[in-house]
């Protein structure tokens, strides 16, 4: 049986005369919890962007669970769920409209998109937000409803974007009780964050991007032992420097 959920050769991606991704190599295996991490404008949305079939890669290859993401995009479609940076909500619907919407576009049945929207509801705290209009959601609910669309077909695999940006403490640590919660159940998961002790409490392993390359790789224990500091965000520091970037 194939045990990579995710295998990543030489993905290469160029914006004109930037070069976003470059020679990226990496293997993710199935259950696991993977953090991407990098300062902004090091690679990593562009990177699950690519993964998802969203954008194409300028040269290299990439396969979930064995399937090529440009060759067999349908195939990798059906497994993956995506809760990408800039939220996907209408503002129009609800959120169980959201839901029910999301869901008919993967074809489940009423019974199953009810089901799996009140759970993730719940999940997310928005069972009593559940019949408003989303417009009117505040940053972090709107954030919560994204991570539940994302999920509403039970993916096997899920690319979560900085799920936790904009959420309060009580929001944030719910949403890593319900990551925890998917990993028991098998299911791998890409995630990006900017919050060190959020990669350092979730992650199996992170991967750290600068400059669109690959510069370190390992459990989070591994890292800071590597670097001899005391923590991941000084392991982040350490690699990636002190000063802020110039987005070119
Ligand atoms: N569509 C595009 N056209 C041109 N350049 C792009 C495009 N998308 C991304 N880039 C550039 O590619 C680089 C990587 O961007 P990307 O969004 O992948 O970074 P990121 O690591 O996700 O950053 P952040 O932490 O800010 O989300 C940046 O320099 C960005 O400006
Ligand atoms: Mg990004």
């Amino acid at each position: 049986m194939e045990e990579s959920a995710i295998i990543i050769e030489n993905l290469t991606k160029k914006f004109e005369d930037k070069t976003a991704v470059e020679d990226l190599s990496l293997q993710v295996s199935k259950g696991e919890l993977f953090g991407l991490l990098g300062p902004n404008g090091a690679g990593k949305t562009t990177a699950i962007n690519i993964l998802c079939g969203l954008i194409k890669p300028t040269s290299g290859t990439a396969k979930i669970y064995g399937y090529d993401v440009q060759k067999d995009a349908q195939k990798v479609k059906e497994l993956i769920g995506v809760c990408i940076q800039e939220t996907a909500i209408y503002p129009y619907l609800t959120g169980v409209e959201n839901l029910a919407l999301f869901g008919n576009l993967y074809a489940m049945n009423k019974k199953t998109i009810k089901e799996r929207s009140n759970m993730l509801l719940t999940k997310m705290g928005l069972t009593e937000d559940a019949k408003r209009i989303t417009a009117k959601y505040s940053g972090g609910m709107k954030r919560r409803l994204s991570l539940a669309l994302a999920l509403i077909h039970d993916p096997q695999i899920a690319f979560l974007d900085e799920p936790t940006v904009a959420m309060d403490p009580q929001s944030r640590h719910a949403v890593w009780d319900f990551i925890k919660e998917q990993k028991t159940k098998g299911k791998t998961i890409i995630l990006t964050t900017h919050y060190m002790e959020e990669a350092e409490e979730l992650c199996d392993r992170i991967g750290i991007i600068d400059h669109g390359k690959l510069i370190a790789l390992g459990t989070p224990k591994e890292l800071i032992a590597k670097n001899q500091v005391k923590n991941l965000e000084e392991v982040f520091i350490q690699l990636t420097g002190r000063n802020m970037r110039e987005e070119l």
